[in-house]
């Protein structure tokens, strides 16, 4: 038998958890699901459309709160806060980036990553740095002031994982990151995440169907109606 791990050497832990969205018939989306994911992970959820692998995301990262069960996000119990505890916690320990981007489209790329430092209380100077740090990171150092609509969809991907970085988070999340990005371009940004998990040590957590990426993975959580499948 593994021996259990300390909560501190955990990045996330699901403990029986369960997602039901109400309706007629209430859907379970997420059904009874225990896990444990070790700090500095690599992994994957993948399953088919409907399999329940954005819900899963969501409550990971405290976007959503489950029905039942108890989520950790390094050892901090997230089901348990406030509303402002969660948010607070959320600013400083959790990085999330959508399939979508969702960059605000008359900020510039620069302004973009400084607003979730500066929303979050960092003074302005420590803002512009980090965020100049992140964007160079993602190899965007020449961009600073171009707008949402002046960059590639791969471009604006890597704002966003910028965005993400900047709060230097424990774990960084990503739903279909690659959804969509060209085959080319879904590879660059997964070869940075590698990248970035490697040298900073931070966990990864992303969605993806993408059988090219998935081979690329360490971790592979199988999601199906809901459940993770046996590994
Ligand atoms: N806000 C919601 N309200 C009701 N049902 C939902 C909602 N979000 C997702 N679902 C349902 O939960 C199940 C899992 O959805 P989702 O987590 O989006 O899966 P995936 O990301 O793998 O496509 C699906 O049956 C979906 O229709
Ligand atoms: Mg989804």
């Amino acid at each position: 038998m593994e021996t259990p791990k300390k909560p501190s050497e955990l990045a996330l832990k699901f403990s029986a958890v369960t997602k039901t969205y109400p309706g007629s018939p209430p859907v379970t989306a997420v059904g009874n699901v225990s896990i444990e994911i070790p700090r500095g992970s690599f992994a994957a959820v993948i399953g088919p459309s409907g399999s329940g692998k954005t819900t899963f995301l969501n409550l990971a990262s405290g976007l959503d709160r489950p029905t039942d069960g108890e989520v950790y996000i390094g050892g901090q119990k997230v089901s348990g806060l406030s509303r402002t505890e969660l948010s607070r916690f959320r600013s400083h320990h959790v990085g999330f980036v959508f399939q979508a981007y969702n960059l605000f489209p008359a900020l510039t790329a620069l302004e973009n990553v400084e607003f979730t430092l500066l929303i979050r209380g960092d003074s302005r100077n420590h803002a512009r740095e980090e965020s100049k740090r992140a964007l160079a990171a993602v190899g965007l150092a020449d961009k600073f002031a171009s707008l949402p609509s002046q960059l590639s969809g791969g471009q604006q991907q890597r704002v966003a994982v910028a965005r993400a970085l900047a709060a230097k988070p424990d774990i960084l999340f990503a739903d279909e990151p690659t959804a969509n990005l060209d085959s080319a371009t879904a590879s660059e940004l997964i070869y940075l995440f590698e990248t970035l998990n490697a040298e900073s040590g931070v966990t990864f957590l992303f969605s993806t169907h993408d059988r090219n990426l998935i081979e690329r993975v360490r971790q592979k959580i199988e999601m199906k109606d809901g459940k993770i499948l046996p590994a």
